[in-house]
């Protein structure tokens, strides 16, 4: 099956950095089989719709709120960013939870909230350092699922993509064993299986993929492909890694 390569830029790139980054990725660009979605920072998204034609890569926002419009300074809705050619948005990033304490029932609202708008979820799961040691990581995890989707409708599932993401790999240039990936994997899609009787859920993972570690993450049966942070902003590297997916 063909892989799902997500890139988030996070809060890296400005304006004329996306447009040298965009000229190499499209010097480098083949015909992909996998589908690709590009997550820059709001700034970027503009360049991003407007000068990659190839309608395999998708853009992906990082965040959004949960009104259409309104009072809500500095905030950016779902609304905004459908119409402005994003078709995909990142959820319950575990920076997101951190530093703007987002709860797993805002993370819900959002979520919500972005399908009601017409696009597609990459909703973010993931234990810390500290659960990881308690050996807790299980119930962290499926406890975040069902928090943040539990207004979720069966039918909506087609439009949610999960990323498990444990904060302890993000950055830190050393990802999880790939068998234990795969074993976080495979818990998600059986809780999302079990709980809503649904099995088509594509469960991605995420931290410190790069060019040296990606063949092993994506041999694995359960991980469909992988949210890249770092590694995604030399296009020359994120073009590896697309490749490393497509000879699997
Ligand atoms: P990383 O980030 O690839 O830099 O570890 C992944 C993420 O936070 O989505």
């Amino acid at each position: 099956m063909n892989k799902l390569i997500v890139a988030n830029f996070k809060m890296n790139q400005t304006p004329i950095e996306t447009d040298e980054y965009i000229s190499k990725f499209l010097s480098l660009e083949k015909n992909f089989k996998s589908g690709i979605i590009i997550c820059p920072p709001f700034t970027s998204m503009y360049l991003f719709t407007k000068k990659l034609k190839n309608p395999k890569i998708k853009i992906g926002a990082q965040n959004c709120y949960f009104k259409d419009c309104g009072a809500y300074t500095g905030e950016i809705s779902p609304k905004m960013l459908k119409s402005s050619g994003v078709q995909y948005v990142i959820l319950g990033h575990s920076e997101r939870r951190i530093y703007f304490n987002e709860s797993n029932t805002l993370i819900g609202e959002k979520i919500k909230a972005a399908l009601a708008n017409g696009l597609s979820v990459i909703f973010c799961v993931g234990e810390n350092e500290n659960e990881r040691t308690k050996n807790i990581q299980n119930d962290v995890i499926t406890n975040q699922i069902k928090k943040s989707l539990q207004n979720i409708e069966k039918i909506d599932l087609k439009n949610i993509i999960i990323a498990y993401e444990p904060v302890w790999a993000i950055g830190t240039g050393t990802a999880i064993f790939p068998s234990e990936a795969d074993k976080m994997c495979k818990l998600i899609k059986d809780f999302i299986n079990k709980n809503y009787n649904y099995s088509q859920t594509k469960v991605l993972y995420g931290g410190s993929v790069k060019s040296g570690n990606a063949k092993n993450l994506f041999e694995m049966p359960n991980i469909d492909g992988a949210l890249i942070g770092g590694a995604s902003l030399d296009a020359k590297e994120f073009v590896k890694i697309i490749d490393i997916a497509e000879n699997i």
